[in-house]
């Protein structure tokens, strides 16, 4: 017998199952079922696809009039960190630019304190109640990156909470070491900083999937980052990068020559960057919220990333700075109207290809396919980037089993 039938789904979204991410044009192409049924047993899918009666399960959940897509995937999150700095916001208004928050300690220096400060449990907590909060707005796999540490120590009690978190609700995430983050304030120097990092590479290996460093103007040089790289790799990690967010550094023709799993942010990369992504399988994580959050006008060529033939994928990049949002709906709707992405396109972003940013197996429910899975209170799949700001997510089905259930009814 099996467990749950959905029924009378209006539209089933249904991402195609690949080895290699969806690259160019084929990021448009996405299954849409009119009047379709998702069957679940142990867990799994049993059947997705158009209505059929074929089937009896123990319980039954009638879609009519609403969505059902995979459970979504937040390729790019910095979930744990101490405090928060709404403070800022006034800075901004007086015109202090990002960088500038950083060179007077503010940013990321000012998180990375109330990161040591922070003890574990606290940490724990406070990560464990936004992680619930992506949960609840469809989001099942999730990237998790330290970097608020910036020593032993604290990057290793980053890491820990995220494994714990993990195993808490035996959810897929990944782990990222992102000690090459900022460089604190009692460093030496950047590059002696960065040799530190470069020697925890062996020990954070137990608790992270990937290494990740900033490579920017002020922070880490393209030469820095590809020694990083380099290590983190012999190491036996998987290497990402945050690239040419404000200056076009290279750090996008360094991530394809690297093999980076994906290279992320890419503002401001060049044209021979974004024309290199058409021979390579490094994803291009596009994080549409940060430069709305930053208020830049310049969105990130995603356009161009597609026509170049790249793959491309969207995220939150939720952090306390630069993107205050664990809300992926809401990148969705900035990725619709700013990256100028087409509904399928943006669906297949926050996927299948965010699935392949992260190496994690998710964003499909095809059949065999772990059944994580949320029903939306849309009519259409077009309507959640469209109507933005609010959460569709209505129920959020994990491995077979309703563990979120938003709908209310007032008395
Ligand atoms: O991805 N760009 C660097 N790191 C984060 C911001 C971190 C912060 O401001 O705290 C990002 O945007
Ligand atoms: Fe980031």
């Amino acid at each position: 017998m099996n467990d749950l039938i959905i029924q009378n789904i209006q539209e089933l979204i249904l991402p195609k199952s690949t080895d290699k991410p969806l690259k160019g044009r084929e990021l448009d192409e996405l299954e849409v079922v009119d009047n379709g049924t998702v069957v679940i047993k142990d867990g799994k899918v049993v059947y997705s696809g158009p209505h059929t009666d074929d089937y009896e399960a123990k319980e039954v959940i009638d879609a009519s009039g609403k969505v059902v897509s995979p459970a979504l995937v937040d390729a790019h999150t910095h979930l744990i960190f101490g405090g928060s700095r709404e403070h800022e916001m006034s800075l901004k208004r007086q015109g202090k630019s990002y960088l500038e928050i950083l060179e007077s300690g503010g940013g990321i220096l000012s998180t990375v304190k109330s990161t040591r400060e922070i003890s574990e449990e606290d940490l724990f907590k406070k990560a464990e109640h936004d992680l619930l909060t992506m949960i609840k707005h469809g989001v099942l796999t999730v990237e998790s990156k330290s970097g608020y540490g910036l020593d032993k120590e604290n990057e290793l009690k980053q890491l820990r909470v995220s494994n714990r978190l993990a195993e808490k609700y035996n959810l897929n995430m990944k782990h990222t070491f992102l000690g090459p983050h900022a460089v604190p304030e009692e460093a030496e120097s950047n590059e002696a900083f960065l040799e530190e990092m470069i020697e925890l590479l062996p020990e954070v290996k137990e608790y992270a999937d990937f290494a990740d460093i900033f490579c920017e103007t002020g922070v880490f040089s393209v030469e820095e980052s590809k020694r990083y790289m380099e290590k983190a790799k012999e190491a036996g990690f998987k290497v990402k990068i945050h690239a040419d967010e404000i200056d076009p550094l290279g750090g996008l023709e360094l991530a394809i020559d690297e093999g980076a799993i994906s290279a992320d942010h890419l503002v401001a990369s060049s044209e021979e960057g974004k024309a290199k992504l058409k021979n390579s399988d490094t994803v291009a994580v596009l994080l549409p919220a940060t430069t709305f959050y930053l208020d830049k006008n310049d969105y990130a060529d995603a356009r161009g990333m597609l026509n170049n033939g790249g793959a491309i994928a969207v995220a939150t990049d939720y952090n306390p700075g630069s993107s205050v949002t664990n809300n992926l709906q809401l990148a969705m709707a900035i990725a619709a109207l700013k990256l100028k992405l087409s509904p399928n396109e943006v669906w297949n972003a926050v996927t299948v290809n965010a699935a392949k940013a992260i190496d994690a197996d998710a964003g499909t429910i095809n059949q065999g396919d772990q059944a994580n899975i949320v029903i939306w209170d849309a009519p259409n799949h077009e309507y959640i980037p469209y109507h933005f700001g609010i959460n569709h997510a209505q129920k959020v089905i994990k491995d077979g089993k309703v563990i979120v259930d938003n709908e209310f009814k007032l008395d």
